[in-house]
């Protein structure tokens, strides 16, 4: 029995369910083409700014056994140079995701209009970039967050989502869900990383990050229970309506698997990516279809959703 690992959002076909996060092996050309090249089923970029940014000073990654804490700091190339990118990477037949972000309101509407001229598949809306010193969160604040999506929403003719941080109270995912609710958004993806967690070194009696007196944001294996939260949160509240990437914990095919039940219709891989390199892809690909299998279901669309409750 063959197991399909397609999946639609949006409209839009994904050859396969999983994908990079913005951030993770897609800032530059290089890194770009070679999702292309493997099995990942889209190609996202990294959250860009109006201008290309070297991000915030290293160390600014740290992997451990559960995780991961990064400050990054958007380091990126630029609006302009991902826009000329995009019909070279369309090439690869595989939906390209523009990860749009700004480092204040103004520039939200400048790189949406420009990169939706460029025509990717999909507009990613970053609202949840936890690492620029100075700048909150704009998803944690209902009312920014619907300024900006109203000032972009009517420049972008692709289908358009927003990245979202992780919330931590049903009264929060029912103010953002009514803000949402409101502004045709026609997909989510959430989580992105815990913001401003801390990790600590007792040997060196050292945090292991520089910026941010070592305050990052948490990703992998530790966050699975809190991006699966959001996933099901939204899903319960659009009643399976508005498509949702769950990004946040996936680090093998059972997580995938949950991720699905609990309403995903994709998944991102941040942290195992950035460790294991391009071949997660296969990987997770033959873990997740071992699994469908082991269990009798033909698709990830028999199980999306299902999760049951007691
Ligand atoms: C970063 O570049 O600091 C991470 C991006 C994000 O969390 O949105």
């Amino acid at each position: 029995m063959t197991t399909d690992l397609s999946t639609t959002i949006a409209g839009v076909q994904f050859p396969s369910c999983f994908m990079n996060a913005a951030g993770a092996l897609c800032v530059t050309r290089d890194e770009l083409m070679a999702l292309g090249q493997s099995r990942a089923g889209a190609i996202v970029t990294k959250s860009m700014t109006v201008d290309a940014r070297q991000g915030n000073p290293e160390p600014r990654y740290y992997g451990f056994p559960g995780g991961s804490i990064n400050s990054m700091g958007l380091p990126n190339l630029g609006y302009r140079a991902y826009a000329e990118m995009i019909p070279e990477l369309k090439r690869f037949g595989k939906p390209v995701v523009a990860s749009v972000a700004g480092l204040c309101e103004d520039d939200f509407p400048v790189i949406a209009a420009a990169i939706n001229a460029a025509q990717p598949d999909l507009i990613e809306v970053n609202l949840s970039c936890p690492n620029i010193p100075g700048k909150p969160q704009i998803g944690y604040d209902p009312e920014a967050s619907e300024r900006v999506i109203k000032r972009v929403r009517h420049l972008i003719t692709v289908p358009m989502g927003l990245k979202l941080p992780p919330y931590f109270d049903p009264a929060h995912h029912e103010v953002m869900g009514r803000v949402i609710g409101r502004h045709g958004v026609n997909f989510l993806n959430m989580i992105n990383s815990v913001g401003n967690g801390l990790v600590v070194d007792p040997e060196r009696e050292a945090v292991v990050i520089k910026p941010k007196g070592g305050f990052g944001g948490l990703g992998g294996r530790i966050i699975k229970p809190v991006a699966l939260a959001n996933v099901r949160a939204f899903y319960k509240l659009f009643q399976g309506k508005i498509p949702i990437i769950g990004t946040g914990g996936v680090v093998d095919g059972v997580d995938v698997f949950e991720h699905v039940l609990c309403g995903a219709s994709a998944v991102q891989i941040g942290t195992v990516l950035v460790e294991e390199g391009l071949d997660v892809f296969g990987r997770l690909e033959t873990e997740l279809a071992a699994i469908l299998t082991h269990k009798g279901y033909r698709s990830i669309a028999d199980v999306q959703g299902m999760l049951k409750e007691l």
